[in-house]
């Protein structure tokens, strides 16, 4: 266990209650959990029943083939339906869907559900009209702005599953996602602005798109561009057509079809233990059941008072559930933000708190840390006290953080749910209750009503209280992933064969005295930098594949700020000398380019051997030993064990960024 995650157990006797107004409203109380535990799929057929359905289902679940499973069986709905329509169908087409802000400051725009419902028909005939038809899949590829969440609700209109591809991935990591599902029509912008300038996307897309053309030509017939920044962009006439052009032209009237409760909403690539992302696959009704259901009970949404606001971008899972469709699910009005939160000052985020009144605010660990920081006296600039529910998500949050979160940004009254979930869960599933959980800081607490989870030893014997172990779920539930995109073997063998008849979730876990949950972080070769995801093997692959590289060991060393850092220790081929000058920063831009920036390494020690066991096995604990600056733990496997000296000698005189 990690030194972070032990000193997370001294603040088990902190509690926080619940406050007595919010005890008193709440929308999930304390009787939820007898509910769901006497009657589980009755309980989950109440909660699809906040979903409009053209055709009731006939069967809860069919868990007959498992990991396979199909929910709400024989039932039919739109999505786009649910998020849109049927709240101006019920006289809500004046409120606010979302207030946008771009980050140039005076650059907003309010869209009302009524205008997000004639941008939604528009998208829909526009993508038909390229010849997007049920089941093709397309890849969204756009900064935080309003046309991404048109893009993804026009495509779940017609049946065409979405991959969302985060605009910080490369040429690179898209085209082998664009490969991978097979999409026809990548929807992209030429820029977006960022740190206050206006950065390029589409020279990623058409590296990309070359890319794919050599590999399976045709694939990709067309490039819809919205052209948010002005610059110049290379034009493609063949296949590149201006958002513009084609979706302001075509018409507002769109009937929706109503699909297969098991009809495919999504494919969303994740890291995993192997250096290919895998595709998670989301139906959709079980899923709009488990977003909707969530969103409203976790985070205890009034939609006719609420402002929300979740800072995740488009491009990550928490950007679907929680900023698309379960609070449009919902008739939420919510924050979408365009940039980052130090952009043109320090106070972004609390100026866009004040100006909109946000009543529930949802982020990640890292920036609850990044604002602690900055300092207390930049919040207290601005009026807060709209703020009733905090959450965060992506990572154990340190009960110091937790704490000042609670009380520098929520004024010390707001509860904080710490929520965990993962992309293939699809939704929220240990979390506490605002209304009714008394929370400690830095637990999740325990599962929420309808989700049996349990921390089990290696036999997969449930652990005692005390006791820690490996996070799994026992029993299915409505948004879980179906499979992995074109992968059921990887997907069985991935998530339930570990311990048959559970999800295993990859996940550490602890059940403390009481039994609640506190998550530990990831027990397989899976990093998390900042609440992202990343494969210890795929930098390795992305190294690897430069040809100065002989051979590559990342590990996730423990960061104060980002929570894991990445890592590498990289020997040279012979032919490589030394490397030159700059070598750590060609490596560094190297995997920027195979994967992303948020992929590189904080450190790389060029070394000239890796700690190997005599079978051949990387040490990576050994390794992990030198990045998080602790004595090198036992060494008696190595087959050579000076190797370990040396790598010590060199790490001490390595540069971090
Ligand atoms: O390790 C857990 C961590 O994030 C992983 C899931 O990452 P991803 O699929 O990218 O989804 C992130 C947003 C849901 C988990 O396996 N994680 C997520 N939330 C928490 C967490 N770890 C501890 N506490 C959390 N609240």
């Amino acid at each position: 266990m990690s030194n972070e995650a032990l000193s997370n157990l001294s603040h088990e006797s902190r509690r926080f209650d619940p406050p007595a107004e919010l005890a008193a409203s709440a929308n999930l109380t304390a009787a939820a959990y007898a509910e769901a535990e006497s009657d589980q799929l009755g309980f989950w057929a109440k909660q699809a029943d906040r979903l409009t359905w053209e055709t009731r289902w006939d069967e809860v679940l069919d868990w007959s083939n498992p990991p396979f499973a199909k929910w709400f069986v024989g039932g039919k709905l739109n999505a786009a339906y649910n998020c849109v329509d049927r709240h101006v169908e019920a006289g809500a087409g004046d409120k606010v869907a979302f207030h946008w802000v771009g980050e140039p400051e005076d650059d907003s725009r309010d869209i009302t559900y009524a205008e997000l419902k004639d941008e939604v028909c528009k998208a829909a005939n526009a993508i038909t009209e390229l010849g997007i038809e049920k089941g093709d899949r397309v890849a969204i590829y756009l900064p935080m702005i309003p046309e991404a969440v048109i893009a993804m609700l026009a495509c779940a209109r017609i049946g065409a599953p979405h991959t969302v591809v985060f605009g910080g991935f490369s040429a690179e990591a898209l085209s082998s996602r664009v490969l991978d599902c097979g999409a026809k029509l990548i929807i992209t912008a030429d820029g977006g602005y960022r740190r206050g300038a206006a950065s390029a996307l589409k020279p990623a897309v058409d590296e990309a798109v070359a890319k794919v053309e050599a590999e399976q030509p045709g694939l990709v017939e067309n490039v819809l561009v919205v052209r948010r920044t002005g610059q110049d962009v290379a034009w493609n006439g063949d296949i590149d057509i201006w958002w513009h052009d084609l979706v302001e032209e075509s018409s507002t009237i769109h009937e929706p079809e109503f699909f297969d409760a098991e009809h495919p909403l999504y494919v969303m690539y994740t890291s995993g233990t192997t250096g290919k992302p895998k595709g998670i696959l989301h139906t959709t009704g079980g899923y709009l059941v488990g977003a909707a259901y969530t969103h409203w009970g976790i985070f205890d949404l009034k939609a006719e008072t609420d402002v929300y606001w979740c800072t995740a971008d488009i491009g990550w899972v928490t950007g679907h559930s929680y900023m698309v469709y379960g609070p449009l699910a919902n008739q939420a009005t919510s924050v979408m933000y365009e940039g980052v939160p130090d952009a043109p000052h320090k106070g972004r985020w609390w100026e866009i708190v004040e100006k909109y009144k946000v009543s529930i605010f949802y982020t990640a660990p890292t920036a609850i840390r990044t604002f602690m920081k900055w300092g207390d006296d930049i919040p207290a600039k601005f009026d807060l006290s709209s703020l009733r529910l905090l959450g965060s998500v992506g990572e154990p949050i340190n009960p110091e953080a937790y704490i000042w979160y609670r009380e520098t940004i929520g004024s010390g009254k707001t509860p904080v749910v710490d929520t965990w979930w993962q992309t293939e869960t699809g939704s929220i599933l240990i979390s506490p209750l605002p209304g009714v959980t008394s929370a400690k800081p830095g637990s999740a607490m325990k599962a929420i009503p309808g989700i049996v989870a349990d921390v089990v030893n290696d036999e997969g014997e449930s652990v005692p209280d005390g006791s820690g172990g490996y996070l799994v779920i026992r029993e299915p539930w409505p948004s879980m992933l179906r499979t992995l995109w074109g992968d059921d073997e990887r997907f069985k063998e991935t998530y339930w064969s570990r311990f048959p008849g559970m999800y295993f979730a990859g996940d550490g876990a602890k059940k403390d005295s009481d039994g609640d949950v506190w998550v530990l972080g990831r027990v397989d070769d899976v990093m998390n930098v900042s609440g992202h995801r990343l494969s210890t093997t795929e930098i390795e692959s992305a190294l690897v594949s430069h040809p100065k590289v002989a051979e590559a060991a990342v590990v996730g060393a423990t960061d104060e700020m980002t929570g894991q850092a990445v890592c590498a220790y990289v020997i040279l081929r012979d032919t490589a000398g030394d490397g030159g000058p700059d070598i750590v920063k060609e490596l560094r831009d190297h995997v920027a380019k195979e994967i992303g920036a948020i992929a590189k390494p904080r450190q790389i020690m060029i070394v000239a051997e890796l700690p190997k066991t005599r079978s051949g096995k990387i040490m990576r604990r050994l390794l992990r030993d030198v990045a998080e600056k602790r004595e090198v733990g036992d060494v008696t496997t190595l087959a050579d064990d000076s190797v370990m000296r040396l790598i010590a000698e060199g790490a001490a005189t390595s540069t971090e960024d």
